[in-house]
């Protein structure tokens, strides 16, 4: 099973403005390469707030997960398959994941969510397009604690003319 990570950034590395927007600030070139590789992927995980921010309707082409620790305050929209409210730990999640046959995983975010499924060495890829903004607060691509982790550039693509730049690294597990 392949495991990629994949977010936008402003240069210093935020995932959202001060107020907790990210659509306000990022390009329609990286929702197109987001909806490629979403499309590619047969699971997207991400955190209870990023479900909250964009509420994805259940869709049977493609499972999501999203992690919380009150999944009783999902039941009404959970739909098993499509749309399902978990607790589990990155390394329970992968297995059960992977028992489950799914052969390619889309980590979407965000903040805690990538900082665990780094920490625990289970991403194998990670697309960042960095955008062409600097946001002086916001949410971090990663939480503040002690994390090293090496990649290696696989390519680099300008996405439009003001700057959007697409970053594709294998990473060093
Ligand atoms: N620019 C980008 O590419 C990008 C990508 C992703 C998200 N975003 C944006 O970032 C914002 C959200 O990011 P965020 O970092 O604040 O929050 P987040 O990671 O989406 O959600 C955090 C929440 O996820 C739950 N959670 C995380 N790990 C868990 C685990 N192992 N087990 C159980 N629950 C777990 C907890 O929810 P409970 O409180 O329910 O327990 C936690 O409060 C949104 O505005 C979103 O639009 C941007």
């Amino acid at each position: 099973m392949k495991i990629i990570m994949v977010d936008a950034v402003s240069l210093n590395g935020k995932i959202t403005d001060s107020n907790g927007q990210t659509h306000t600030w990022t390009s329609a070139e990286d929702w197109d390469e987001f909806l490629r590789l979403r499309d590619a992927s047969d699971v997207i995980v991400m955190g209870a707030a990023t479900y909250e921010a964009v509420r994805p309707k259940p869709d049977a082409s493609i499972r999501r997960v999203v992690l919380t620790h009150h999944p009783e305050k999902y039941q009404a929209a959970a739909v098993p398959e499509q749309l399902e409210f978990v607790t589990e730990t990155a390394q329970t999640l992968v297995k059960r994941l992977q028992k489950a046959g799914c052969k390619r995983v889309m980590v979407a975010g965000g903040t805690e969510v990538n900082s665990d499924f780094l920490s625990a060495g289970l991403a194998d890829e990670l697309y960042l397009t960095f955008e062409p903004v600097l946001l002086g607060s916001g949410t971090p691509l990663l939480a503040e604690r002690s994390l090293q982790v090496g990649l290696r550039l696989q390519s680099v693509r300008q996405l439009n003319a003001q700057g959007t730049l697409l970053a594709h690294y294998i990473i060093d597990r």
